[in-house]
């Protein structure tokens, strides 16, 4: 095994995913609060637009590596009538999901030990992706105190001469903390002052709720990163795709939006890695991306539902503080209060032991903070039903009332 891949660990929420499957597929009840993926089907005119695709054989055929340039054009409308970023479809390149977003454009911009620092908790897959890459991710942690929200001053006591990157997202996996324009802007100014890049991830962009969409952006303008600082354009790298917005998780389309040389090489790579998405999938996307709004709007309302009750119902738990998201479909409670406790016969220390306890004992699915960089939290998804979210949480409450 090489040193590089061989020091990838397995994406922990997917392990926690599939073994939650698992055990359901034995028969085990199994209620899972693993994955990242909204419990909605993706809207009917964008499978229609696919399944139109499918009948035609113009889109059984390669499409540019990079993607259709009909889906360039209609990424570059969608970012300024959601973002105000005015973007050619040079700027562009279609990716199989954020992820490979993410990858492609740290192996554009990164040289062997290029610092990337990394607000944490941070999504899983950043430090790796960077490493893949041959750079450094250098955390930064926030914890809830903050709102899971770095301050400038920690970014900055985190730079080195070799810091090129700062990663942002807002709102973020795993905490759902989403960040003021003004603090938007700080940040990206302390950035362009230092002369670093940006990477923004915007994928859970309209998936903000309550008060924090007006803090988000008061008067309704953009709180993207590049917008409202645009002295950052020419470094700074935006990420979407379409997973989150309109429940598309397995359809494998994302994007990088970045200057044009980044793009012509992060589109070289993936000439020779994967070559085109899917060109049904683009078809659908493409869909997806010109339609309005509507069908997240009426998951929001879903979600914000389902947030208000997790966290109310978490909050109960004795030796357990859980913020509220603002964004996102995320709960990251601390559960420091509840290691080294005896729960049935077992003394968990860790949120990774504490949540296999959780597994075992009230066949519930949640996953460990050490996933995310910060051990003593559990991330729970409330992208599932209604029904299995209070039974869920209400087994972890009767669980926890146990410990002692
Ligand atoms: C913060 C963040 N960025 C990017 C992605 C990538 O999503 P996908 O590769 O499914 O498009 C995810 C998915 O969980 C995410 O949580």
């Amino acid at each position: 095994m090489s040193a590089r891949v061989g020091a990838i660990s397995e994406s922990a929420t997917l392990a926690v995913d599939a073994k939650a499957k698992a055990l359901k597929a034995a028969g085990r009840p199994v209620i899972g609060f693993g994955a990242g993926e909204p419990d909605f089907p993706t809207p009917d005119y964008i499978v229609e637009a696919a399944v139109e695709a499918c009948r035609n054989p113009k889109f059984h055929r390669y499409t540019p590596a990079g993607g259709l340039p009909e889906l360039k054009s209609a990424i570059a409308a969608k970012t300024l009538r959601d973002s105000g970023y005015e973007v050619e479809a040079a700027n562009i390149l279609v990716t199989n999901g954020g992820k490979q977003a993410i990858y492609e454009a740290f192996a554009a911009i990164l040289d062997p030990g290029d610092e990337v620092i990394v607000p944490a908790p941070y999504w899983t897959t950043y430090p790796e992706s960077i490493q893949l890459a041959g750079g450094v991710p250098v955390p930064v942690v926030a914890d809830e105190t903050t709102g899971y929200r770095v301050s400038v001053e920690q970014l900055e006591a985190a730079r080195t001469e070799n810091t090129k990157v700062v990663l942002f997202v807002s709102p973020s996996n795993p905490t759902g903390a989403v960040y003021s324009r003004e603090q938007v802007e700080a940040i990206g100014r302390w950035a362009a002052e230092h002369g670093l890049w940006v990477m923004t991830d915007e994928i859970y962009e309209h998936l903000v709720y309550g008060d924090a969409a007006a803090r988000a952006s008061a008067d309704g303008s953009s709180s993207s990163l590049p917008v409202v600082v645009p002295e950052l354009r020419e470094k700074c790298i935006v990420v979407n795709g379409v997973a989150k917005t309109y429940a598309m998780t397995g359809w494998r389309v994302g994007w990088v939006i970045g200057p044009k040389d980044v793009i012509k090489a992060a589109t070289n790579l993936q000439s020779h890695a994967t070559s085109n998405v899917s060109n049904v999938a683009q078809a659908a996307a493409i869909a997806a991306v010109s339609g309005d709004l509507k069908a997240v709007d009426e998951m929001k309302v879903a979600f914000d539902r389902r947030r208000k009750k997790i966290v109310q119902m978490l909050n109960e738990i004795d030796g357990i503080v859980c913020p509220e998201p603002e964004g996102a479909f995320y709960a990251y409670p601390s559960v420091k209060g509840l290691l080294g406790k005896e729960i049935r016969g077992k003394r968990p220390q860790t949120s990774v032991e504490l949540a296999e306890v959780i597994l075992e004992e009230a066949e519930v699915a949640v996953v460990p903070g050490e996933a995310f960089g910060t051990p003593g939290y559990l991330r729970l998804s409330y992208a599932l039903g209604d029904e299995d979210l209070v039974e869920g949480v209400s087994r972890i409450q009767k669980l926890l009332a146990e410990a002692k």
